[in-house]
């Protein structure tokens, strides 16, 4: 049998890279880990079951109507994250304000996680891939005191981990500690997370453009014009590009990762500053891109750059290729 690298054994070996690490941080992966594979069994048999598929029957802070599996994702991985110890407080895209973690161990924690437990929910009921999306920063306030708004309004710069699990075809889990991105294939016979997906890469140009092309008359000008770009045929730069849009960020992220593509959620008349949640959507997706070789922005500046302002702030995203997303840009700034 070839050798295989569990994901546990990996965190272990980049544990010992770093002489200075506590193992703290890898232990709050591995809660990450266990919540992914408990949410993944439920995601799996979700068709069998009524208490797993469908709408909880009220909205969430975004607006959204919450589906069942939106809120089993997110006690679960609260329930897993509290247990370990390692986490001060969470910021989930399902709770309004952020919760803290008081118990023994976890007021005096030095993680705070911010996360998306449920990634593309309205897949859910028709069997396509979903995810949940986590980021990491270390508190600012002192151990001993309140963790406090400011631990969890920090500049994605900041993060010192964030990730992905997809439930697709395959489930995976795929993050990033600032030294690369990796990917790890969930082996369900075994239990565990084995690296199938070492330093992954994303291709400095690519022919996918993922966008939600039903809201192209709510588009700023220089969108539609970078849509009709990728439209038009043109040999030297392999155009028409094709289209891919699942409509679950995570997906459409890690398919443009491995085959090199651009994803945009930009403004539209109808959402002035885009869809997507910056804390805990945008700024793990955008750190993943850069670490590995890709760009994320607003359209004008570097996402990880933001200083956040609020919790459940939304800002437009553009992320993939480094070509792609440079090119989109330009469209932009012309029509502006
Ligand atoms: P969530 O399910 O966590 O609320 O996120 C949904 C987001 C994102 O996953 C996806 O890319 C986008 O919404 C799709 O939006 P549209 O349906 O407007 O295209
Ligand atoms: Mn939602
Ligand atoms: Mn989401
Ligand atoms: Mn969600």
């Amino acid at each position: 049998m070839a050798s295989m690298t569990t994901l546990g054994e990996f965190i272990v070996q980049q544990q010992h890279a770093f002489p200075h690490a506590t193992g703290e941080l890898s232990s709050l992966i591995s809660a990450i880990r266990l919540a992914a594979k408990i949410v993944n069994r439920e995601i799996n048999r979700a068709g069998l079951s009524p208490d797993i598929i469908g709408a909880v029957g009220v909205e969430n802070v975004q607006g959204e109507v919450q589906q069942k599996l939106d809120v089993f994702a997110n006690d679960k991985f609260k329930a897993a994250l509290e247990a370990r110890g390692e986490v001060c407080g969470l910021a989930s895209e399902e709770e309004e304000d952020f919760v803290v973690f008081d118990g023994e161990r976890g007021k005096n924690a030095s993680y705070v996680v911010l996360i998306d437990p449920l990634d593309g929910s309205s897949n859910i009921d028709v069997n396509v891939s979903v995810g949940t999306i986590f980021s990491i920063y270390r508190r600012i306030t002192p151990v001993g005191e309140p963790v406090s708004g400011k631990d969890f309004l920090q500049p994605g710069c900041n993060q010192v981990a964030a990730g992905y699990v997809i439930y697709g075809s395959s489930t995976m889990l795929v993050y990033t500690t600032g030294v690369g991105v990796n990917g790890f294939t969930y082996d369900p016979t075994l239990g565990a997370f084995a690296l199938s997906h070492p330093n992954m890469r994303l291709p400095d140009n690519g022919t996918i453009y993922s966008i939600n092309e039903g809201n192209y008359i709510k588009f700023p000008a220089g969108v539609k014009q970078y849509i009709k770009y990728c439209q038009e045929r043109d040999e030297a730069t392999n155009r028409p590009y094709t289209s891919r849009y699942i409509g679950s960020l995570v997906s459409d992220f890690h398919r443009n990762l491995l085959k090199g593509g651009i994803y945009i959620y930009p403004t539209t008349e109808s959402a002035p500053d885009g869809k997507l949640r910056l804390l805990y959507e945008c700024n793990p997706i955008a750190f993943l891109a850069e670490q590995a070789g890709g760009i994320a922005s607003d359209g004008r500046q570097r996402i990880l750059d933001i200083e956040p302002t609020s919790l459940h702030q939304r800002v437009p995203f553009f992320a993939g290729s480094r070509l792609m997303v440079e090119q989109a840009q330009q469209f932009l700034n012309q029509s502006a």
